[in-house]
């Protein structure tokens, strides 16, 4: 990189931002997930839908609409609507995971990667959940309600819930996904019903909500959401939801129970509570688990699912400031040296053979197995903002500043503390770069907030089973 020496780290990530934006037919876009010359650019060189939230966010921040106005309509285009021909072919509804310009002679194509091109072919199912929430941050900023209210917009949403309130062989009211179907995007345990999908699910379906025309379908479509999202907030906010009394419970619950009224639906038993968790748990503090399903319960800490569920008042004001709480309890375990880690803890030994299929790339403590990833710095900032807990996300904000654009924006850090720069990682990561701006931007000017945040709900059925 030439350094520039008046440049201002803002100044710096300005310019590294603009220049990682992708042109089609003369256009603004998306921007690639990485402009890193020293190592092989794979799909980097790709516009990912969830890479490009938070540079959209700054885009729609500094007045530079037409960029995701661009996106929206060109992604709008590349979604999956026609029925498949063979079970290779995508679904209708999903949305890419990237998608890159090609230029075959003088032409020029959007070619989408919907996981056909992906390794290990992960579906990626969080696409189409974060792009719903970015359609409703672009109506919001813009005060376009034309866009989402168009034809084909209201087409793609009634695609996407079709797709996610469909019918399902299941009886819980989260989104039945398989590993690898997000961020995490390898294979780490995460198939079932991830926290991370869940909280997105959960979002998307309240953006949706609000960008529904109220026509005879739109009225079908809300009602399903309302269905949903009642049960939805119930399951998770009760069965995920884990702190010092919940672990005394689970603890000492009994298992092998049947019937409708039992107290451990779930069947969990108390041995599968892992050693470390009995002594990190803070006294006030708590999480949503990584994950529930018959019989085991994901007791990992994530830090996205954590979020985005205060950002979006799934979790309640008790719950989101606990969340907050045990980050600040176990700051050297999550933030540390850098913000912050994916997961706690990481797995190792026969786990991590087993689990991750002897992945080089996530062992303990590397990338998404226990890596810190600066990218969610923006997401703890907004959950900070969130809750009035200005202090914490300052507290990551000089951390980080302090060592993003000395290290040239890695995508992610290795270590327990988060010291060493990703032993994989590329570099000028365009989500790291515009995660940072983001994060300061919100911090400046907290009613920017209001493009991602959500107040309690009122409006969905509630459930109490
Ligand atoms: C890695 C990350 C994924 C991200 C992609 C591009 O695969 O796991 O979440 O979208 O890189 O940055």
């Amino acid at each position: 990189m030439i350094a520039i020496a008046s440049e201002t780290i803002e100044q710096q990530a300005n310019r590294l931002l603009e220049k990682s934006i992708i042109y089609y037919q003369q256009k603004p876009v998306g921007t690639v997930a990485a402009a890193d010359s020293e190592r092989e650019a794979l799909n980097y060189d790709q516009c990912f839908i969830r890479d490009f939230i938070p540079a959209a966010l700054v885009f729609l921040i500094q007045g530079k609409t037409d960029i995701v106005y661009n996106f929206l309509l060109e992604t709008v285009g590349l979604q999956k609507k026609k029925r498949r021909v063979d079970c290779y072919e995508p679904p209708i509804g999903l949305m890419p995971a990237s998608f890159k310009v090609e230029s075959p002679g003088n032409e020029q194509d959007l070619h989408a990667d919907f996981g056909d091109k992906a390794i290990g072919r992960v579906t990626p199912i969080d696409s189409c959940l974060w792009w719903i929430i970015l359609l409703r941050a672009y109506t919001k900023a813009t005060e376009d309600l034309e866009l989402a209210q168009s034809d084909n917009f209201q087409e793609a949403l009634a695609f996407i819930l079709e797709i996610c309130l469909g019918p399902q062989f299941e009886m819980t009211p989260t989104l039945l996904v398989p590993d690898g179907a997000c961020m995490v995007d390898r294979p780490m345990g995460l198939s079932g019903h991830p926290l991370e999908i869940q909280s997105l699910f959960y979002v998307a379906l309240r953006a949706a909500r609000e960008m529904l025309v109220r026509n005879t379908e739109g009225e079908i479509l809300v009602d399903k959401i309302n269905n949903r999202l009642g049960s939805l907030v119930y399951h998770l906010r009760d069965y995920y939801w884990l702190d010092l009394t919940k672990l005394n419970q689970i603890h000492r619950y009994q298992s092998e129970q049947f019937g409708e009224s039992v107290v451990n639906k779930f069947n969990i038993y108390p041995e599968s509570i892992p050693y470390w968790l009995t002594e990190w748990m803070p006294d006030q503090g708590g999480y949503l688990a990584g994950n529930l399903g018959p019989g085991k319960m994901d007791f990992r800490f994530f830090s996205l699912g954590n979020l985005v569920a205060i950002i979006g008042s799934l979790t309640t004001e008790e719950q989101s400031s606990d969340i907050l709480n045990l980050i600040e309890h176990r700051w050297s375990d999550l933030v540390s040296q850098m913000p912050i880690k994916l997961c706690y803890p990481a797995i190792s030994g026969l786990e991590w053979r087993i689990i991750t299929g002897c992945d080089p790339k996530n062992t303990p403590w590397s990338y998404h197995n226990g890596g810190s990833w600066p990218v969610l710095l923006w997401m703890m900032m907004a959950a900070c903002q969130k809750m009035g807990r200005e202090d914490l996300g300052d507290r990551a904000m000089a951390i980080a500043e302090l060592r993003l654009a000395q290290d040239d924006w890695p995508e992610y850090y290795d270590g327990k503390n988060g010291r060493l720069i990703g032993k994989s990682s590329r570099k000028f990561q365009t989500w790291t770069i515009a995660g940072w701006l983001l994060a300061k931007l919100l911090r400046e000017n907290p009613r920017y907030l209001d493009l991602v945040s959500f107040a309690a709900d009122t409006e969905a059925i509630a459930c109490t089973i």
